[in-house]
């Protein structure tokens, strides 16, 4: 938790900014004057808060037990699912293009039997959705952004119920796309000046959508309006900054950003993890809140779950689960040996390995002719 500012009443300046990292909300009234009624706690994805939450899930880590139901089981649950999700994605964006109404809520089996996946096996849901390649990047980001933002959501300790609504914002974040000529959407140019005006609309366009649902819950709400925010202020529609960006509009653009980079799109190839993450890394300071991204790095790992790699004795393999004690040491899958040949599949976790075997190469598996996702689910 942050103390961001309290009220000050002047017109001109009705906020203070104070800046002050708090350890319980107990603690607000040290940094206040006694005549203050409200103040602003910036409750998300600040040093001190995820410090120690960090230090609280290294010892988690340490003491994991197994998942609950193994990843081999849980893939071909996590595929279906995925694919459901999919559906459900036309479906609704179909809706949207038509200008019929859209009502969230008829998602929420999807997004549970999501959460559900998550907490069954976590690498299942992330290796899916990282090994779906399809050409169809408006459905396949909704999906993708819903399930990072719950598992980004879940590291952070947040509740079900909380990430049900994350869940549900990163599936709708982006539906007033519906509502883009599809010649802007899908150009595989440099959009002009005013393409690119009409094409900053769809945040509005996309809480507009949501805003007919039924009793729409702002947390969704914001997550949808606020998702291109950048917390230097440089984002839009609104250009607000710092913590006037709401938690789900911090989560969703981070995990959006990370899809949109590593997802293959119509103007450029995608982008291997590794690269844009140390992209986003780059712009730490700039573009999100600070400590969020060092911490989403922590938990989706240098080399994220379904990433194809080339390991010190030559071999290629997926990773299969990530180690929070030690990002670059996760578990993998070797498939495949130095000459690229088939061979039975071995789990090797790197963290333990006594022969010294480690990841050499993170490889774009677009560049090789391998269908992962069927050898994994084989
Ligand atoms: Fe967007």
């Amino acid at each position: 938790m942050f103390l961001a500012k309290y009220g000050q009443g002047a017109p001109d300046n009705p906020f203070v900014s104070v800046g002050k990292p708090l350890l319980s909300l107990l603690n607000v009234d040290e940094f206040v004057p006694p005549e203050v009624d409200e103040v602003l706690v910036d409750d998300s994805l600040t040093l001190h808060m995820l410090n120690r939450l960090h230090r609280e899930r290294l010892q988690e880590q340490a003491e994991r037990p197994a998942p609950a139901v193994p990843l081999a089981e849980e893939l071909p649950v996590a595929e279906k699912l995925y694919t459901e999700a999919l559906d459900h994605a036309h479906e609704f964006m179909a809706d949207a293009r038509k200008g019929r109404d859209v009502d969230y809520h008829d998602a929420q089996p999807v997004v549970d039997g999501l959460i559900e996946s998550v907490f069954r096996n976590e690498s299942a849901a992330a290796t899916m959705f990282k090994l779906r390649r399809f050409d169809e990047y408006s459905y396949t980001h909704c999906i993708n952004v819903g399930v990072l933002a719950i598992i980004l959501g879940k590291y952070l300790g947040q509740d079900k119920d909380t990430l049900r609504l994350l869940g549900l914002a990163g599936l709708f974040h982006d539906v007033g796309k519906a509502r883009i000529p599809e010649d802007i959407l899908n150009k595989p140019g440099e959009l002009t000046t005013r393409e690119m005006g009409i094409m900053k609309t769809h945040p509005l366009e996309s809480y507009k959508i949501i805003s007919n649902t039924p009793g729409p819950e702002q947390n969704i709400l914001r997550g949808a309006i606020e998702h291109h925010e950048r917390y230097d202020g440089t984002g839009y529609p609104r250009g607000l900054a710092g913590a006037d960006i709401g938690i789900f509009g911090r989560i969703v653009s981070i995990v959006d950003v990370y899809d949109a980079l590593t997802s293959k799109r119509c103007y450029r190839n995608a982008m291997p993890t590794y690269k844009a993450l140390s992209l986003m890394y780059q712009w730490r300071d700039s573009s999100f809140a600070p400590n969020s991204i060092e911490h989403f790095i922590k938990c989706i790992g240098v080399y994220p779950a379904g990433s194809f790699v080339r390991l010190s004795s030559g071999e290629y393999a997926i990773v299969t689960e990530i180690n929070m004690i030690n990002a670059s040491r996760p578990t993998v899958k070797i498939l495949f040996d130095p000459w690229m040949r088939r061979k039975a599949a071995v789990a090797v976790d790197l963290l333990h390995d006594d022969g010294g075997l480690e990841i050499r190469e993170c490889l774009n598996p677009a560049g090789y002719p391998v269908d992962l996702t069927t050898l994994l689910l084989a």
